[in-house]
């Protein structure tokens, strides 16, 4: 019996390039595989997949070839010597890199005959397959109509734009978001550390913190959203004070405040400008200055 389920080529078998293959071979995708270095390829092939003799036989044997290198500039370097194959196939590229250089690699592929998908991996190569994984795509809708329900096989999919760079763009927009808070949290461990509190201590009493903050979240996104910041219970004068005062114990802890020196200074910046009685997401206003 022929499978019916579209033929994947997986470029690159590093550790999320392998959990992405095995994940198409699970669900009985037609899987080829090639990497640069040997020694990669064997476990695949136990599982079923192809190992192709060559880059170019990778690219040919499927209409879907996925790139899972370490950036963007791996991705040039690698195919533009067999870049001739790439014409009328779609190139599905997860290897991360700036949007910039991603819309620049969309460019690339097209102007090859290509038809061209941004995927971006939110999640770490163990939880490929599983409901905690979450790819975003970006570029050619034509090519996320054909394949985007297949590519569940891999995570939620989801489709957030024709711009190819934009998948990318929410990857570090969400991560952006995520460091904040992890880096934040090792910040405020290392001031508790000074006074002997242990971190599991701290985890007890951030946790539900944290989760209070997160519901604050869609005040923050309504306010930013509407550009009107006169209702918020919390003003940015208040907040400028507990800043400060979250830097000066910093410093009486002996622990380096510089996390949140950026944030004071946009939050003054606001305040200089006659902004002090708007709502603490107001400094937005200051953040999202281009140039
Ligand atoms: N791992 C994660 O948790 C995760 C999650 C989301 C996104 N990503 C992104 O996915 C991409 C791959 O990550 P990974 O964790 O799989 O990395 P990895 O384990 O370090 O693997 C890197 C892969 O890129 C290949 N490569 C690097 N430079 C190359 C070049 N110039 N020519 C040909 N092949 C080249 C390597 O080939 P060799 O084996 O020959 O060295 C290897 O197959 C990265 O862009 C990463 O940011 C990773």
């Amino acid at each position: 019996m022929t499978s019916t389920k579209t033929p994947v080529s997986v470029i690159g078998l590093g550790r999320l390039g392998a959990a992405l293959a095995e994940a198409f071979l699970a669900n009985g995708h037609p899987t080829t595989v090639w990497n640069r270095s040997p020694g990669k390829t064997e476990d695949l092939a136990a599982k079923g997949a192809t190992v192709a003799g060559s880059l170019t036989k990778a690219i040919e044997a499927s209409p879907l070839v996925l790139t899972v290198l370490a950036h963007h500039g791996a991705v040039r370097e690698l195919l533009d010597p067999v870049v001739g194959s790439l014409s009328g196939r779609t190139l599905l590229n997860i290897s991360s890199s700036t949007p910039e250089d991603i819309r620049k690699l969309a460019t690339w592929a097209q102007g090859h005959g290509a038809d061209y998908l941004d995927g971006a991996v939110m999640a770490v190569p163990q939880a490929i397959g599983s409901a905690d994984a979450q790819v975003l795509y970006s570029g050619s809708t034509a090519a996320f109509d054909s394949y985007g329900e297949q590519l569940g096989v891999l995570g939620a999919a989801r489709y957030v734009g024709e711009d190819p760079g934009v998948a990318e763009l929410y990857s570090y927009a969400l991560l952006s978001a995520g460091y904040g808070t992890l880096f934040g949290f090792l910040h405020g461990t290392a001031m508790l550390d000074s006074a002997g509190v242990r971190p599991t201590e701290f985890l007890a009493l951030a946790v539900p913190w944290l989760n209070g903050m997160v519901a604050f979240l869609s005040e923050i996104a309504r306010e930013t959203e509407t550009g009107d910041y006169s209702t918020g219970e919390s003003s940015l004068d208040i907040n400028l004070f507990a800043l400060e005062n979250i830097v000066a114990a910093s410093r009486t802890a002996g622990v380096d405040p510089a996390f949140h020196l950026p944030t004071v200074d946009a939050v003054r910046k606001r305040i200089a400008a006659g902004n002090g009685d708007e709502s603490a997401s107001s400094v937005f206003e200051v953040m999202r200055t281009r140039g």
